[in-house]
């Protein structure tokens, strides 16, 4: 490492993107444009405001324990981590999203956020929306149209969209509609989701066979159904 006056010159600082020296913008001519790691960035942040950065952080592939060595545990872990490897290829693709369903404690949300935090690392943003805590913030703001709209844009147009604890809560009509929107919206542009949920496939549709159909399309060959109190890793011994 070379010093200048006992400082590290700026060619040998480390930066977590070289591409934009942490500006997170890009000076092209007169114009700046966002660096391709603002997205991510920017969700990273909204974590920390929102105090859950540390946990987010604490579930990774590499704490998801195997034991008891369960066919669906492993092949849920094998398909996340496949999933990481090949999103690059996997989001051209029409089934482009995963879904992580059933058993409550089964380590749904602990898989998407391993997928998430991976994705991240790569400058790939992904948004986390915590269902329930998010629906009732845009159903508060329903009467604000402008509000409204920008806030439920951001879930619609996030490069992948984590959406945790799907349908928790009581569901209304408003709450469908709500959905079908940011579903539809992803759909139509080839966006990907994670589904944490403790619904599964049949039940998905006959909540709404709109919203559940196009969200089983796009994972499809990418659903894992936990099924088993034994799986409820908040019991285990
Ligand atoms: N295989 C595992 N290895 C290590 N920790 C796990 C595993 N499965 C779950 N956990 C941990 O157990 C707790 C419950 O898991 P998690 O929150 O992912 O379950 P869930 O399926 O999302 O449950 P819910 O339906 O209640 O949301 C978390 O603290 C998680 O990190
Ligand atoms: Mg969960
Ligand atoms: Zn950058």
């Amino acid at each position: 490492m070379i010093k200048v006056n006992g400082f590290t010159t700026d060619e040998e600082k480390h930066y977590d993107c070289p591409i934009c020296k942490d500006l997170e913008y890009i000076i092209e001519g007169n114009r700046a444009r966002d660096c391709k790691c603002r997205e991510a960035k920017n969700y990273q942040r909204i974590l920390v405001r929102s105090g859950i950065s540390k946990a987010f952080q604490q579930k990774s592939f590499s704490n998801f324990s195997l034991k008891g060595k369960s066919k669906v545990l492993i092949a849920a872990k094998e398909m996340a981590e496949n999933y990481v490897k090949n999103f690059h290829d996997i989001k051209k693709n029409k089934h482009h999203s995963v879904a992580f369903l059933g058993q409550v404690g089964s380590g749904k949300t602990h898989l998407s956020i391993a997928i998430a935090n991976d994705l991240m690392k790569e400058n790939v943003g992904v948004l986390y929306m915590q269902y329930r805590e998010a629906m009732t913030g845009l159903k508060q703001n329903i009467m604000d149209e402008a509000y409204y709209q920008n806030e439920i844009a951001k879930y619609k147009t996030a490069t992948v969209l984590l959406i945790d604890d799907l349908y928790k809560g009581k569901i209304s009509p408003t709450d469908h509609n709500i959905m079908f929107e940011i579903i539809n919206y992803r759909y139509l542009k080839g966006a990907p989701v994670i589904i944490s949920s403790e619904y599964r496939v049949e039940e998905l549709l006959a909540f709404d066979e709109a919203i559940g159909s196009r969200m089983i399309e796009m994972c499809r060959g990418r659903i894992i159904e936990f099924e088993g109190i034994d799986l409820n890793h908040r019991l285990a011994l």
